[in-house]
Parts: structure tokens; C-alpha cells; sequence
């Protein structure tokens, strides 16, 4: 990376694809392979999400995080139902109505936080006024968090499992935002596994644009 990428504090997803990904990338550009999943790359990818991660996983590649978070949202959630979030996250704020559109009209419930982290209390009583309107409200049936956050902020993993505990119990299905998943294992100094299904996760966005993949760059 040029100290001029270094320096730059646009976004993370202004730097070039990282050499790694490169030479991969001209590793498997020969000859012919089977079309929509059935090829020797995905199915090494899914080999290695489900060893990194340290359990059975379905992977489904998709070039950017909006696309990964919209379809997993639809995936978990009816037209008529509704998806919880920090008011903060990146699916209520910068996706352009993506997550509303796959979803065929679910809603998006933002919480108020200080920092990006929503606390269990404001949760709770966001499940609490979500139950009280009967066939009036878009039922709450997902919890998305964002981890790291878009505030740059990290998630402990106790503060996690609070979280999804409190979502489990009023049978949500639960999805993390990891577009920046890599950095807050760092920071954490944990296994994938714990920030992800250990902490409650169903689905993951695991994010690689912010991490040197290559993806819908523009110059
Ligand atoms: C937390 C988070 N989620 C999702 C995305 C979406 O990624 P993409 O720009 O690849 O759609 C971003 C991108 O900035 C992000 O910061």
C-alpha cells in the first residue's frame, strides 16, 4: 500500500485490491469452470469459510456488502415484517433503499445509540412497543448489528450475546453487518467463530472490499 492510500481517510474502501488477491484472482483465470456456484473456486471458498470459522456454513459470493446485506435480510425477514438496527447502521443510511426493496416492503426499526452499540435496554423496549400495536405494526422478525460499527466503535462479545439472547427469546432471526468483521476480530483478539455463530449470529455479511478484495471499483 502507497503512503498516499495510507493517508487517505476517505474510506477503507478507497485502497486498490491488495497483491494477495491479485495473484489469486490470475491464479484461477484459466481455462473453463462451471457456472452459477458449481465451480472448483467457490466450493474451495466455502471449504475455507466453514474451516476459518470453525463450523458448517452455506456461502453465497455476492460483489458488494449492500447485495449481501439485502439478501440476507430478505432471506429472514416477510414483506410485512420489520428488521431492527442502530440507527447508525449502514442498512438504514447508505444502501439506497436496497434492504427495503429486496424485502418487498418490510420495514427498517432504527434505535437511537450513543456510539453505534445499542444497548439491551433500548432493545428491549423497541421489542416491547413493537408487540403492543397488534396487526397495525410490521412485526420485528431480525435483529442486524454492524461489528465493527459505523462508528468505528467495537462490540464486546458479552454485549453480543446479550444482544442476540434478548432477540432469541422473542424469536428473531439474527444478521451481523461484517463488512469490517476483520478489523474488530483484530481489535477483540478472538476466533471468527466467537464474534459470529458464538455470539448468536445466523447470517454474516462477511465483508472483503474493506479488506483488499476486489469488487465495484471505479477509477
Ligand atoms: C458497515 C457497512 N456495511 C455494508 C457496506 C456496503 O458495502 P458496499 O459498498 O460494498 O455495498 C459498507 C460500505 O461502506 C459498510 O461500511
Amino acid at each position: 500500500m502507497t503512503e498516499a492510500i495510507r493517508k487517505n481517510f476517505a474510506s477503507d474502501n478507497i485502497a486498490p485490491v491488495c497483491p494477495e488477491v491479485m495473484a489469486a484472482l490470475e491464479r484461477v483465470n484459466h481455462g473453463s469452470a462451471a457456472a452459477y456456484g458449481e465451480d472448483p473456486a467457490t466450493a474451495a471458498l466455502t471449504a475455507l469459510v466453514k474451516d476459518v470459522f470453525e463450523h458448517d456454513a452455506w456461502v453465497f459470493p455476492v460483489a458488494t456488502g449492500t447485495a449481501a446485506n439485502s439478501l440476507a435480510l430478505s432471506a429472514a425477514t416477510d414483506p410485512f415484517g420489520a428488521v431492527v438496527c442502530d440507527q447508525s447502521a449502514h442498512i438504514a443510511n447508505d444502501e439506497g433503499g436496497a434492504p427495503e426493496f429486496f424485502m418487498h416492503g418490510a420495514k427498517l426499526v432504527p434505535i437511537p445509540s450513543a456510539d453505534g452499540r445499542m444497548d439491551v435496554a433500548d432493545l428491549d423496549r423497541a421489542l416491547t412497543a413493537n408487540e403492543g400495536h397488534g396487526v397495525h405494526t410490521s412485526p420485528i422478525q431480525t435483529l442486524s448489528l454492524t461489528q465493527s460499527t459505523e462508528w468505528g466503535t467495537v462490540y464486546t462479545l458479552d454485549h453480543l450475546q446479550g444482544l442476540t439472547a434478548r432477540a432469541r427469546e422473542a424469536g428473531l432471526n439474527t444478521h451481523l453487518d461484517g463488512a469490517r468483521l476483520g478489523n474488530a476480530i483484530a481489535a477483540l483478539g478472538c476466533r471468527p467463530a466467537d464474534v459470529s455463530w458464538r455470539a448468536g449470529f445466523d447470517m454474516l455479511s462477511f465483508g472483503g472490499t474493506k479488506n483488499g478484495a476486489m469488487a465495484a471499483r471505479q477509477s
